[in-house]
């Protein structure tokens, strides 16, 4: 059985802080040939949200991330169960994560596309779990750091469930 616990961001609360990383990140980029990477599927709605307040056309690819294994990071895996599309050379890139916590899928997406030769690679995140990371990833753009609590909604799921939830809530598991 599953609870909601607390909401910890509502969604005025989520809008706001999208707004902010959106501002920044037009900004930053202005001028700039940047395609935006959503890594399915928990970063969808963020995704969603942050493209529509960025003030110039980006482009945007998709790239399906999982990981599997124990969760120590010495035999966690990540799989690709679908790459981008567009080819990166020349381009500035922009991966676009919901939550980062091990900062597994993220380094392993880092290394990956860093090698296809882009003009910029770069991260942004909603959510940072800063207390489990494994392994050091720079942010260049984050909303809120959390707690290490298993959170749910805005894209993010708990056995494929309640990603459809407009605000970020952290669950009891019973
Ligand atoms: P990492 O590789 O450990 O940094 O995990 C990143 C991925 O794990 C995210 O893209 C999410 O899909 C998932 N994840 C991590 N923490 C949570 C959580 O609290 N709720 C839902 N998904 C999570
Ligand atoms: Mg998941």
């Amino acid at each position: 059985m599953i609870e909601i616990q607390e909401i910890l961001f509502d969604e005025q609360a989520i809008e706001n802080k999208v707004r902010e990383l959106a501002a920044e990140i037009s900004r930053d980029y202005a001028g700039k040939d940047l395609l935006l990477v959503c890594i399915l599927k928990g970063a969808i709605t963020f995704t969603a949200d942050l493209m529509r307040r960025i003030t110039f056309p980006a482009a945007l690819d998709f790239v399906h991330a999982s990981s599997y294994g124990a969760s120590t990071s010495s035999s966690r895996r990540i799989l690709i169960k679908k790459d981008i599309e567009a080819d990166i050379r020349g381009k500035h890139v922009l991966l676009v994560d919901c939550i980062i916590d091990t900062g597994e899928t993220m380094d392993c997406l880092l290394k990956r596309f860093g090698e296809r030769g882009p003009a910029g690679l770069k991260t942004v995140v909603l959510l940072d779990k800063t207390s489990r990371r494994t392994v050091e990833v720079p942010l260049a753009y984050k909303g809120f750091e959390i707690p290490d609590k298993f959170v749910v909604g805005y894209g993010m799921d708990c056995g494929e469930k309640y990603r459809t939830l407009p605000y970020i809530a952290a669950i009891r598991q019973a």
